[in-house]
């Protein structure tokens, strides 16, 4: 028989790290050393107390359905992290948790923008907002991120892109895919607007906690600003739980009652042990020190890896201040940035990504992560300077 695939499914764009990670797997299959630069995932394991506590809710009988939102003690627990990382006095009325924050997206996105609204998106930025905002029929607006201005997007470029029909703004600070952060005066500037303009503002904070220099602004802590910001976060990135599966948002409750219906018709709910482990994660000082041994070993793997990139003849690397990827500019080199990712994994063994996966903004860079050990790092960076034919300076 024939199978119609319906048409919303050509509205939906990809994540090119999955795809390059399964192309890389072959490589690896057939015998080849693959150095990997394309994940956005912590190298390092979850902390054992999380593990521990995970396995004690398990055997204690959390492995049953729970509440569509989350179970109520899991949500307060959420509701206090929130409030003492942000000042926002928050509820658990507030508080959805979901398997993963990318569902925060996709809900809020159903929840608040009808076909034929304006949805203004980082670009390079993270591929699911666009491809997400697709996905409900609306039209993506490309708010530039700049290099030259440190990666950080410019307030009055952004309110150039406000029209009648914009609905939403989407926020990423520390940002993936270029590590870039808001200061504070970018992050009231953008609050003035939102609240001059009307806007909901989804602000993407899942890399807070990852910060190398500098603080990190909530735009959801910003006066005035929780009653139309959704505040998207999760454990992946900050505890090194990606396989977990659990995010979190924080939100109006008029909206949450809306992502607690799309729960019900979707996942039903997140992994019940899962959520409990989120606990040991926010309220544990044992959590609070993994989390802060991680960012010093980020930090150093940032500063190797920078100054590798920066002695590759034709290679410009920012220093980012979060996050764990950089985003160096490759044009000086002649080489398009999805030719070059196409040739260092196929004949360097070397998995980065094209700039442009990340948007058009994104065009003369690659991603790289480094989310891996300086060592890998290294070995990376000196296999990209071989291939462009020079050898990294110290
Ligand atoms: C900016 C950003 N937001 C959200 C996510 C999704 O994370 P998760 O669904 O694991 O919570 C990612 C993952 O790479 C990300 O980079």
């Amino acid at each position: 028989m024939t199978i119609h695939i319906a048409d919303r499914m050509s509205r939906l764009g990809t994540e090119t790290a999955f795809e390059v990670l399964a192309q890389a797997r072959v490589l690896e299959a057939q015998g080849h050393e693959v150095i990997h630069l394309e994940i956005g995932e912590p190298d390092f394991a979850t902390p054992d107390n999380i593990i521990d506590a995970a396995i004690r809710a398990m055997r204690g009988g959390a492995t049953h359905y729970t509440p569509a939102s989350g179970i109520l003690e899991v949500r307060e627990a959420t509701a206090a992290y929130v409030t003492r990382e942000t000042g926002v006095p928050t509820a658990a009325q507030n508080i959805v948790i979901t398997p993963g924050s990318k569902n925060i997206l996709l809900f809020a996105l159903l929840s608040l923008v009808n076909p034929g609204d304006e949805v203004i998106i980082p670009d390079p930025g993270y591929p699911i907002y666009r491809s997400l905002v697709d996905f409900v029929e609306a039209t993506p607006v490309s708010w530039p991120v700049r290099q030259a201005n440190g990666f950080r997007p410019d307030p009055e470029e952004l309110r150039a892109l406000i029209t009648a029909r914009t609905r939403m703004l989407i926020v990423n600070s520390p940002q993936n895919p270029t590590g870039g952060m808001l200061l504070r005066e970018d992050t009231e500037a953008i609050a003035l607007l939102a609240q001059e303009h009307d806007l909901i503002v989804l602000s993407d904070e899942i890399y807070r906690r990852l910060v190398y220099e500098g603080e990190h602004v909530s735009l959801f802590g910003i006066d005035g600003m929780a009653e139309r910001t959704i505040l998207m976060d999760g454990l992946s990135k900050a505890w090194a739980m990606c396989g977990w599966r659990l995010g979190f948002g924080t939100m109006p409750v008029e909206i949450a009652r809306r992502m607690d219906t799309l729960m019900i018709n979707s996942s039903s709910c997140a992994a019940a042990f899962a959520q409990w482990a989120a606990v040991e994660a926010f309220d544990s000082p044992e959590s609070d020190q993994a989390v802060d041994r991680m960012v010093i070993d980020f930090r150093e793997r940032r500063d190797a890896l920078v100054a590798a990139l920066n002695g590759i003849p034709g290679i410009t690397c920012h220093s980012p201040h979060g996050a764990f990827y950089v985003f160096p500019d490759i044009s000086a080199t002649g080489w398009n940035d999805r030719e070059l990712a196409h040739a260092l994994l196929h004949e360097m063994g070397v998995a980065a990504l094209p700039g442009t996966s990340f948007g058009p903004g994104g065009e003369g860079h690659l991603r790289l992560s480094y989310a891996n050990s300086i060592d890998n790092l290294m070995t990376g960076a000196d296999r990209i300077a071989s291939f462009l034919g020079a050898a990294v300076a110290g």
